[in-house]
């Protein structure tokens, strides 16, 4: 372990996984705490966040779980209060939930427009919103601000083949308000970035049954085949590639790093000009 987040406490909304294996949320909560972080585990899903929670414990890190619904400013403000109340600080706010709903503006029904917006971008202006103020204490107490890192996507400036509207409006909406946040609060030493993860192998993808119909007409198997296929590289990237950007811009290795839209995608973005 090489500690690149020594005495740092992190906050990942999103900490659990859908299903079973590595989502993204819960690969940077175990990398942050392996990098010698405190880590707060967030998740709508009790039982989900608990089970990161457990991992890190169980590797020797710190960490405890909290049942957020980041859509609600309430409860972001308990998650908020109870990081304090244990850690007594917040540096890092990873803000990692999001879900992609298939369609195109055509098919989608409002409601789920408006849904997806609240999931994925609304959670990240509240967590922001709570966080934000925190970090600008400790940086009028002690120089030091803090790193805020929202997980995007490169549906957000490309169309990847999938007509998920609502999906890629809400990542370029998240994108942008990275961009003005990050300009905002950077004399605080507030670094706000973004991570546009390409196409990973992860249980959100497999678990979105949208999008494996978009794919290969339900077939999981079909769906990864074409995935791989898509990619420079051959092959979809991991969990853990969207963690180690993570840790990147959450060190203070990125410390003249902001507003930047870190895309982790195997070169796919190349490709689709
Ligand atoms: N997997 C990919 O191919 C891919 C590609 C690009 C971007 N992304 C982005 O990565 C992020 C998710 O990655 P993941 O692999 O961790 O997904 P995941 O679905 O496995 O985990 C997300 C977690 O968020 C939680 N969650 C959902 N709604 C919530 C709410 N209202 N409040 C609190 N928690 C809530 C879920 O319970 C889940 O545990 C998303 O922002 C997604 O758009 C993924």
């Amino acid at each position: 372990m090489t500690e690149r987040l020594r005495g740092k406490v992190a906050i990942v909304a999103g900490a659990g996984s859908i299903g079973p294996g590595w989502g993204n949320g819960k690969a940077t909560a175990t990398i942050f705490a392996r990098e010698g972080a405190r880590v707060v585990c967030a998740d709508l899903n009790r039982d989900a966040a608990e089970e990161t929670a457990a991992i890190i414990q169980n590797e020797g890190g710190q960490a405890f779980a909290v049942q957020t619904d980041v859509t609600r400013a309430d409860s972001i403000a308990d998650l908020v209060g109870q990081a304090l109340g244990r850690y007594g600080r917040i540096d890092i706010l990873d803000n990692n939930v999001g879900i992609a709903e298939v369609g195109s503006v055509v098919d989608l029904p409002e409601e789920t427009w408006e849904r997806v917006f609240k999931v994925n971008v609304t959670s990240a202006f509240l967590a922001m919103k709570h966080v934000i103020p925190v970090m600008q204490r400790q940086f009028e107490e002690t120089g030091e601000g803090g790193s805020i890192i929202n997980i995007s996507s490169i549906a957000s400036i490309r169309h990847t083949g999938v007509p998920y509207a609502s999906y890629s409006a809400t990542k370029a909406a998240l994108n942008h308000l990275t961009r003005t946040t990050a300009v905002q609060y950077a004399a605080q030493k507030i670094r706000v970035n973004a991570i546009l993860p390409g196409l990973m192998k992860t249980p959100m993808v497999e678990h979105s049954a949208g999008l494996a119909q978009a794919y290969g007409e339900g077939d999981i198997a079909a769906m990864w085949k074409a995935r791989d296929a898509q990619v420079p590289m051959g092959h979809m990237g991991e969990a853990w590639d969207v963690a180690y950007a993570a840790l990147f811009l959450a060190s203070d290795e990125a410390r003249y790093v902001t507003g930047i839209e870190l895309v982790v995608d195997g070169g796919i973005t190349l490709k689709y000009g």
